[in-house]
């Protein structure tokens, strides 16, 4: 399975879409660096598992600092559907922490495929369904 290794991806990264928008900061700044830290896993994918594990754990890191910020706003703004939105989050950080445990059992090769997926999936989705129904509901309320 050598041709699904992260190593042999090149230039096969998870690239930003301006269809990803919603037009409210802080939320697409933060989403932007998502998008970011994503990819500096494939980029250091060639320079080692230790500078993957690590740029997974920021990925981590930061994801969870940008869902208690979003969760947090949609308290205050009275948002009818922050606990789905919340249960989301958690299912999200649940899927990512299993993903980098395996990581740091297996070595970036043996999850590439999974990894690459998950993360297109895991963000987009949850950027284009939920995120987006929130943004909508911010601007119906003006
Ligand atoms: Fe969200
Ligand atoms: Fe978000």
């Amino acid at each position: 399975m050598a041709s699904n290794r992260i190593v042999s991806w090149g230039n096969d990264k998870i690239e930003w879409s301006d269809d990803l928008l919603l037009q409210i900061e802080p939320e697409d700044e933060d989403h932007r660096e998502m998008f970011a830290l994503m990819n500096r896993i494939f980029t250091t994918a060639r320079l080692g598992a230790d500078l993957v594990t690590q740029a997974a754990g920021d990925l981590c890191l930061f994801t969870r600092e940008h869902f208690i910020r979003e969760q947090r706003d949609m308290e205050r703004a009275g948002y009818p559907g922050r606990d789905a939105h919340r249960y989301d989050h958690e299912y999200l950080i649940f899927q990512l922490d299993a993903l980098i445990e395996r990581l740091m059992v297996s070595g970036p090769d043996y999850v590439a495929d999974e990894l690459v997926d998950l993360l297109k999936r895991w963000l987009c989705d949850h950027i284009l369904t939920f995120d987006a129904a929130y943004a909508e509901f911010l601007r119906e309320r003006g």
